[in-house]
């Protein structure tokens, strides 16, 4: 079984990737979305979306692309690929009404043509050896055309296809239906991997039952609780696994807020932990008292200040 870690634009980045390859359980990650329109990007925005390029950490990363152009498409994953990139991934997901108005992300879901053209474009652009996957939904306005979608754009020539068990109308609203990715797995001889509103091991192995996959991507569940990865993995292998405590992830969470200052402008200081702490507390109530402290603080020492704090007690 292979787990991948779901791109999420805004809170996976490659310091969060870093912190979950040392964590473990994961075996693969995709990178946040890079939107591709008609200008051509610098290489300084792959390398900004994607050090891995250059510092490639355990697991591999695979890039993004966003956009509705397929040579356009094309010469950006040929671009990549020059620059070290190992996979290439394809949005059909995005829910975004800017993104869905300037014809990217899951609005392509109604043209399978073009989602065709699209894959094979890329496909004849990058090397062989350079796998091309798609991540799509079930749909845009309602759960449909999802079969005639994913053999468009397996007959386009991509290797795998990850398939959010929801359409672009769903939104994130539970559930996710696991049973049409599985009919979209029976149509396709190339792996489908499920994703979808997977927050627990037995979430997981409920999904794999119904949909008849053998991997998974996760998105909010791995962010709610770091080690699911592990967990899912112990309880396919029928061992028993006990889940990390707060008290250690904690430090982690700390640690990766660092890097982050690192990494952005000053005045986004504590954006991203932020974003993460909110799916933390679905899982850890520690975290909520952390979160509510720091929700409106905007600068680095402050939120340094509060989390001595609040490793005090307050
Ligand atoms: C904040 C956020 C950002 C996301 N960004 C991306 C993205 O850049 N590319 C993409 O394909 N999907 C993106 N997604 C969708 C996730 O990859 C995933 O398909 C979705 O969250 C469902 O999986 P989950 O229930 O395991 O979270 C994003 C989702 C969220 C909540």
């Amino acid at each position: 079984m292979r787990i991948f870690l779901a791109p999420m634009e805004g809170v996976v980045d490659h310091n969060l990737r870093k912190l979950y390859c040392a964590i473990g359980g994961v075996d693969y990650a995709v990178t946040e979305f890079i939107r591709v329109s008609q200008s051509r990007l610098p290489d300084h925005v792959f390398y900004r979306l994607c050090p891995e390029l250059t510092q490639p950490i355990k697991i591999p990363v695979r890039v993004q692309l966003l956009g509705s152009d397929p040579a356009n498409l094309a010469e950006h994953a040929k671009r990549l690929a020059d620059l070290g990139a190992i996979g290439i991934d394809l949005n059909f997901g995005c829910p975004a009404k800017t993104v869905n108005k300037s014809r990217g992300g899951a609005c392509l879901l109604q043209e399978p043509n073009l989602l065709h053209d699209i894959a094979s474009a890329v496909r004849t652009a990058v090397p062989q050896h350079i796998p091309v996957t798609a991540k799509m939904r079930l749909g845009f306005n309602a759960r449909e055309g999802y079969i005639e979608n994913a053999q468009a754009l397996a007959s386009g020539g991509i290797a795998e296809l990850f398939v959010h068990g929801r359409s672009k109308v769903d939104g994130y609203k539970p559930p996710a239906y696991w049973h049409a990715i599985g009919e979209i797995q029976s149509a396709l001889n190339i792996p489908v991997i499920a994703n979808g509103e997977m927050w627990t091991p037995n979430d997981v192995k409920q999904c794999l039952d119904e949909s008849g996959c053998t991997d998974v991507m996760l998105g909010r569940g791995l962010l709610a609780t770091p080690d699911l990865a592990l967990a899912v993995k112990a309880l396919h292998n029928n061992q028993a696994y006990c889940f990390m405590p707060w008290q250690h992830i904690l430090p982690k969470v700390w640690q990766y807020h660092l890097s982050t200052l690192e990494s952005y402008d000053p005045k986004y200081a504590g954006n991203r932990l932020k974003q993460w702490l909110m799916y933390l507390q679905l899982n850890y109530p520690e975290a909520k008292p952390f979160f509510e402290a720091i929700k409106r603080m905007r600068t680095a020492q402050e939120l340094e200040n509060a989390y001595h704090r609040y490793q005090t007690g307050f």
